[in-house]
């Protein structure tokens, strides 16, 4: 076969693996092109240039949000998507990840994946012809950060020189706030119980400007901009559960603590919630809650980044 045949070995696909793969002007590309398609979504103006594309999506972990808004999102701009998981995949079987990649991506245009260890989905990327996007690892959750600034955008404008107060566990979200934080240039008051406290590596902002970390809540709640949780226990980790339980009780989001931020502080969950554990019922329910908005927006984010991964930067 001469090389003319394959276009397979052309050109590295540009991936979204974790936050900081993508640089500050992408994302301020991203968030104008979220704003416009949404626009579009609302209008219902048909804007399809995915036509025969496919997007196969593996999750190895459960989902609601992401399934539905990347199989929506893709449907949307004239592709389909392909739902795929490990139990009725040969991946349950042992099948090396290098090689359900060199298959997969020969067969598809971009692949979404959602499962444990970050070094998973890098070694699935290493070997992929195709963009790869983290659907959320046990380190990282990019697209669910892409979402919640777009959102933090919409109500309040530019994220830059705010304050974000993370309250609970050093998980895939918080993570990925770290190193937001230090690529949109805002503060990130971070308070974990002790036992759970970041890991520097994962944000690489330890030493910037850009984190703070807190023992009491009280005091990374105080006078931010955007209050934000998640569970106490991430999936995965559910034999420690019943031990979260004590070990977090006291970094509960309640009213008391949102009455230190600034009076209009917005509040974030990525959902699904507990409520009554890590914030109380009438915080993710009250009128500074956005997380609706929060969920609907992984949509909007979705499609721009696959837009862009495909088709890099658009102006029609
Ligand atoms: N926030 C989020 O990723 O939700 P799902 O687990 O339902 O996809
Ligand atoms: N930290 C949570 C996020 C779920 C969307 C988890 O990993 O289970």
């Amino acid at each position: 076969m001469t090389a003319s045949l394959s276009n397979h070995n052309v050109m590295k696909p540009k991936h979204f693996l974790q936050f900081k793969d993508l640089e500050l002007s992408e994302f301020e590309y991203l968030f104008q092109r979220s704003k416009l398609l949404k626009a579009r979504h609302v209008k219902r103006d048909l804007y399809q240039p995915l036509r025969s594309r496919t997007l196969a999506m593996i999750f190895e972990k459960n989902s609601t949000r992401t399934r539905v808004s990347f199989e929506a999102g893709m449907n949307q701009l004239g592709g389909s998507a392909l739902f795929l998981n490990s139990r009725d995949t040969q991946l349950g079987r042992g099948e090396p990840i290098e090689d359900v990649a060199q298959v997969i991506s020969r067969m598809v245009d971009i692949v979404m994946i959602r499962t444990f260890e970050q070094e998973i989905i890098e070694r699935f990327a290493a070997h992929s012809k195709v963009p790869v996007i983290n659907g959320l690892t046990d380190e990282y959750h990019p697209c669910q950060i892409l979402a919640d600034i777009f959102t933090y955008i919409e109500h309040r404008g530019s994220i830059r020189g705010k304050t974000v107060a993370w309250i609970g566990d050093s998980n895939n979200v918080c993570n990925t706030w770290m190193q937001a934080a230090k690529i949109l240039d805002f503060n990130l008051h971070v308070s974990t119980p002790p036992g759970y406290e970041v890991e520097p590596e994962r944000g690489e902002s330890f030493e910037s400007m850009h984190l703070e970390c807190f023992e009491d809540p009280h005091e990374a709640a105080r006078g931010a901009d955007l209050v934000t949780t998640d569970v106490w226990t991430s999936m995965g980790y559910e034999d420690e559960a019943e031990e979260r339980i004590q070990d977090f009780a006291d970094f509960r989001v309640d009213r008391e603590m949102m009455a230190l931020a600034k009076p209009d502080a917005l509040f974030m969950h990525c959902l699904p919630v507990h409520r009554g554990q890590e914030v109380e019922a009438e915080v993710i329910d009250g009128p500074q809650s956005v997380v609706w908005d929060e969920a609907e927006n992984r949509l909007h984010t979705q499609k721009a980044l696959i837009e862009y991964l495909l088709l890099g930067k658009i102006n029609k």
